[in-house]
């Protein structure tokens, strides 16, 4: 299959490649279209031929539920049977933006959608292309990372094609996203609410609109409680080289990293530290260890920068235990498999 790439610059200058993405979902197909967290791969949501080539395209076990994207808080209400007070008062504070909230669903949202469960999870994005093609569709789009399962998530049009090419008939290309990190989820079917993924909405700001949030503590690093080699080999947002994290105060990893790793070894470091990676082939910037926001704007792009240059492992220095740095510590987790050092 050929794949197409449509670029939107300038929403009035190129509204027609919209119009056309939309087309393109209503005859049942699916696009990768950019949204403000990451690339997100597009379909309708009551399209169970489209939801099926989703699965497909992506390589995505399907007992993993999809998020279904909206264009106003009142489309909640055609896939949703509940909508609690708590819920649209976190609507009304976080959307459009990267908040997802998983509600009691309507029996309407194919089974395919939830896996079966009795709730959706359902997310309004502020990306203006994400939006305008989900209004000129006219439902609620479906919509996972646009990653071949398994692989970080993509946070630019280059990445899609790199992952999707050939596989899928369109990709909108607009631009790199603004947070390169997924949604926060929230199961707010439940009193009280859960956490269930850290991610471009700070824990912090929702905890002070839902203060009795219960998240899991073992997502994030806590001090004193990493086991050095868990068998826990399951990886996820991985890139193809070995992933270690290193966990400690900031001079003391990127001392150890110094001291472990070799000329053919891929380094993340902070950019404090740059410096004294002089010597190594491959020493790529995370942003300063005080702005959180910036590590986890940049890591999907760094992983993916070693798969291009082939690097025999990769180390990384591990983020603050605050903020956005927590949802990029439950990714690193993920991505390095259980492979963490503690110094
Ligand atoms: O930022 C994002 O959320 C991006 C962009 C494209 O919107 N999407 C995204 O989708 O990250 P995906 O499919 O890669 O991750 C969605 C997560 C999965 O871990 C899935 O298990 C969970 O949401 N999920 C979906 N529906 C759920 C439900 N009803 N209950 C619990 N978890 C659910
Ligand atoms: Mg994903």
């Amino acid at each position: 299959m050929e794949t197409r790439v449509l670029k939107v610059e300038d929403l009035d200058r190129d509204y027609n490649n919209i119009i056309e993405a939309a087309n393109v979902i209503k005859e049942g197909k699916i696009v990768a279209i950019p949204t403000e967290t990451v690339y997100g791969l597009a379909g309708s949501i009551f399209d169970e031929e489209a939801i099926k080539s989703i699965f497909i395209a992506k390589g995505r076990p399907q007992d993993n539920p999809l998020i279904a994207h909206i264009c106003s808080i009142e489309q909640v209400n055609d896939i949703c049977s509940e909508f609690p007070e708590k819920a649209k008062e976190l609507a009304e504070k976080f959307w459009p933006g990267p908040l997802t909230m998983v509600l009691k669903r309507k029996e309407c949202v194919p089974d395919r959608v939830t896996a079966g469960l009795d709730t959706v999870a359902v997310r309004f994005p502020s990306h203006p292309v994400a939006n305008k093609i989900i209004k000129e569709a006219g439902i609620p789009l479906v919509a996972p990372s646009a990653n071949l399962s398994g692989k970080p998530s993509t946070t630019s049009a280059k990445h899609c094609i790199n992952d999707l090419n050939g596989k899928i008939p369109m990709i909108v290309d607009g631009g790199e996203c603004k947070y390169g990190l997924e949604s926060t989820i929230i199961d707010a079917s439940v009193t009280p609410m859960v956490l269930l993924r850290p991610g471009a909405v700070a824990i912090e700001e929702i905890l002070q609109i839902v203060p009795d949030l219960i998240y899991d503590n073992n997502m994030i690093v806590d001090d004193g409680e990493i086991p050095k080699a868990p068998g826990m080999k399951y990886r996820h947002y991985a890139p193809k080289a070995p992933l270690t994290l290193v966990v400690g105060e900031p001079r003391e990893t990127a001392k150890w990293i110094k001291d472990n790793s070799d000329q053919e070894d891929g380094v993340i470091c902070f950019e404090e530290y740059i410096n004294e990676f002089n010597g190594n082939n491959y020493v790529l910037n995370f942003g300063s260890y005080v702005n959180e926001a910036v590590n986890a704007n940049r890591l999907f792009k760094l992983l993916r920068e070693f798969d291009e240059v082939e690097v025999k492992r990769i180390f990384i220095q591990c983020p603050q235990n605050k903020g956005l740095g927590k949802s990029v510590i439950n990714r690193l987790k993920k991505a390095a498999g259980g492979n963490i050092v503690k110094v």
